[in-house]
């Protein structure tokens, strides 16, 4: 197997793996992104994406896969509730397929890691063919998707080595945040202040990042334990639900374990069939405007002797202290913030968890870094 030169010339530092290496420097890379999107004086996003008049798009489509796909749902909670910009949000493989009919004038954005993800291209392709503008927001500035998109937009990783992307999906959660904020200041819908306000929040990401870092130790513990069990379900509500989707997904594809994020008010629906004492639920449960309902969901699990092991902030773990089966605490934070947090919280118990199973955490089995064939 041919090593990228990025694998050669990368280096894990002191860490054991590159995954380990790529979680901690998350707060870096973030600073580094914060830094190539928002303009010197920190007042306003600056990036290409500018020159689009977004007050004349009727409706935003982003097409990707696998974790850039979780990026894009957090995308769209950001891009409606601040800009009111409507946006679809697509699966690569389907869209390509379906060749669903796009609005005039709408813009189609890919995101992709690597930039040459073969589902994401096609899809780029058919969105370009339909008369999209097209944007390409990847980590590979010289990729076939940043050269074929009308406009690249870098997310500023740096490259990312280990198969299970970790830095790649906070950098793209990032760069939308503040494509949101500069979507909802170019249509007016918030002024100046709004836009800094908004800023000043993301900006407070690599410090909270930091602090998250610093609670591996108990993350550790807890994965030790979901290590042991045969499934997993991540629940989540709003900003959470793709954290929920994405912790499954970095589960599964280190550990081999089966897991599955959702929704957390689908449970009812289904899903709640699957609990029983052995499987561990991850709540991930920040003491936001959905807590609550949340917690209601929590207790329809420990109502069915489900081990409810719950991520939250202070605030929540208060709340559901003596109830749940395990808890780890994380800084209170706007929910501008709480996403990245919470995907340092999953990508660690992924990690650990990995660790007290043994496999391959770099390089897992029957995965590639970039699928560029279908
Ligand atoms: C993420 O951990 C996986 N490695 C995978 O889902 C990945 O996100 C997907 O293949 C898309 O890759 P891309 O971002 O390079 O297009």
């Amino acid at each position: 197997q041919t090593i990228a030169i990025d694998t050669i010339l990368a280096d894990k530092g002191q860490h054991r793996h590159f995954m380990a290496k790529e979680i901690h420097e998350q707060p870096s890379v973030i600073a580094r992104a914060l830094g190539a999107w928002i303009s010197e004086d920190r007042t306003r996003v600056s990036c290409a994406a500018e020159a689009i008049d977004w007050r004349a798009v009727p409706r935003l489509t982003i097409v990707a896969c696998g974790t850039a796909h979780y990026a894009s749902h957090v995308a769209k909670v950001w891009i409606e509730r601040v800009a009111r910009l409507p946006v679809e949000i697509e699966i690569a493989s389907e869209f390509r397929y379906r060749e669903p009919p796009l609005p005039r004038g709408g813009v189609t954005m890919v995101v992709s890691q690597s930039g040459e993800t073969a589902d994401s291209l096609a899809a780029l392709r058919y969105a370009k063919a339909m008369g999209q503008t097209t944007l390409g927001l990847v980590n590979v500035t010289t990729s076939t998707i940043a050269r074929e998109a009308d406009v690249a937009l870098p997310i500023h990783a740096g490259p990312e080595i280990g198969v299970a992307s970790t830095k790649a999906f906070t950098a793209m959660v990032l760069c939308l945040s503040a494509l949101a904020v500069m979507i909802a200041r170019q249509r007016g819908v918030i002024d100046a202040a709004g836009e800094r306000a908004r800023l000043d929040l993301l900006s407070t990401v690599p410090r909270l990042m930091a602090e998250t870092i610093a609670l591996e130790p108990q993350i550790e513990a807890l994965a030790r334990e979901i290590s042991e069990a045969g499934d997993a379900l991540f629940l989540g509500r709003g900003l959470m639900y793709p954290l929920a989707l994405e912790g499954a997904l970095k589960l599964k594809e280190i550990t081999y374990m089966h897991a599955e994020g959702y929704a957390a008010g689908e449970i009812k629906h289904g899903p709640i069939a699957l609990v029983d004492e052995t499987t561990p639920v991850i709540a991930l449960a920040p003491h936001d405007a959905l807590f609550d309902k949340l917690a209601s969901n929590m207790r329809e699990v420990i109502g069915r002797k489900g081990r409810v092991a719950m991520i939250g902030d202070a605030d929540a773990c208060a709340e559901m202290s003596g109830e749940v089966w395990r808890s780890v605490t994380l800084p209170r934070a706007d929910p501008l913030v709480a996403p990245f947090l919470y995907a340092v919280a999953v990508q660690f118990i992924a990690y650990h968890a990995a660790l007290a199973k043994g496999t391959d955490v770099d390089q897992p089995r029957n995965l590639a870094k970039s699928v560029t064939v279908e």
